[in-house]
């Protein structure tokens, strides 16, 4: 099927939302996006203007593609911005009250066949639709992973009332825009942080436990199971109280303690060891 879309909207223009407007007009699509802060969108500009040079330099990109890759991103700072888009991705802060305030604003603005699509990591796609729900089967999650430039993969979520034409148009748009698509079902954590939030919750469990240190932890499961990164030093770069969250949406959605956070990551999280971000979470990192 053919995905239909000329004008891709962007709403929030954070990390996220930055990689996904980059992403779609690098492909060719005339994008839009919308940030409600002004700072926010002079550093996505200053960003893309980065990557999109540092491409050129790579020669991944001749300096006339990059042209016009900056040429189709538009930044606005209204929704109305917005208006005409054949879809629009949301990006904004993970707030399902926020968001729900958002989405009839970005509904009005879409196109006849237009498709709302939410970037949330850990939102129910069915609950957000229900903010309108005139266009629950045009409404989708579209799961980018972080730096979206660089990662493959798309996690398409559909919603209890998603249409399979959504579905499809969605996974034919994102192949458009250079990435792997994958369907799963809205249900807490979709796939990815199903399996791999447990997973890294286990390894803190282990360390707990005195198992073994946290460098072995991370060099077994890299040698053993062909990791790029260790459990625990891709919990510092998520972020460990991003971790605990994504643990609390598997507890309380699946309603099963299996999924309860480790006490000592919560523990961490309690001592501002949070990571990368502040320089400290299993290990330490320089200022
Ligand atoms: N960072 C990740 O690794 C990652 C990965 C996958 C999905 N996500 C999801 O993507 C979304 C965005 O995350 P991020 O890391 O880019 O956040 P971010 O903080 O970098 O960016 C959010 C942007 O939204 C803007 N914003 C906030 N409220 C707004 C509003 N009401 N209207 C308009 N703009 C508003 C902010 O100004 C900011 O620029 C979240 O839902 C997050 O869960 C994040």
């Amino acid at each position: 099927m053919m995905h239909g879309v000329k004008k891709v909207g962007v709403a929030g223009a954070g990390q996220m939302g930055g990689g996904i407007a980059l992403v779609a007009a690098s492909s060719g699509l005339e994008t839009v996006v919308f940030d409600a802060h002004g700072p926010a969108i002079e550093k996505c500009r200053a960003l893309h203007d980065k990557l999109l040079a540092r491409n050129v330099e790579k020669g991944r990109m001749n300096q006339a593609d990059a042209d016009g890759a900056k040429g189709r991103v538009k930044f606005v700072e209204s929704p109305e911005g917005l208006k005409g888009s054949d879809i629009i991705i949301e990006a904004i802060v993970e707030d399902a009250q926020i968001k729900k305030e958002l989405f009839p604003k970005l509904a009005a603005q879409l196109s006849g066949n237009g498709i709302l699509a939410s970037n949330t990591s850990s939102i129910s796609i069915t609950d957000l639709a229900t903010s309108v729900p005139e266009h629950a089967a045009r409404f989708i999650g579209m799961h980018f992973f972080n730096p979206v430039p660089v990662m493959k993969l798309v996690e398409v979520i559909n919603g209890l009332a998603t249409s399979t034409e959504t579905t499809e148009r969605v996974l034919a748009l994102s192949e458009a825009m250079g990435k792997t698509a994958h369907a799963a079902n809205d249900r807490p954590g979709f796939v990815s942080n199903r399996v791999l939030m447990p997973m890294i919750n286990e390894a803190f469990y282990a360390w707990m436990e005195g198992v073994a240190e946290p460098e072995d932890i991370d060099e077994i499961m890299k040698l053993g199971c062909a990791f790029p990164m260790g459990p625990l030093r891709l919990a510092d770069f998520i972020g460990l109280d991003t971790c605990v969250k994504i643990m609390d949406v598997l507890a309380e959605g699946l309603n099963n303690p299996r999924y309860r956070a480790c006490p000592l990551l919560k523990q961490l999280v309690t001592a501002g060891r949070l990571g990368d971000k502040t320089g400290r979470g299993v290990y330490e990192y320089g200022k």
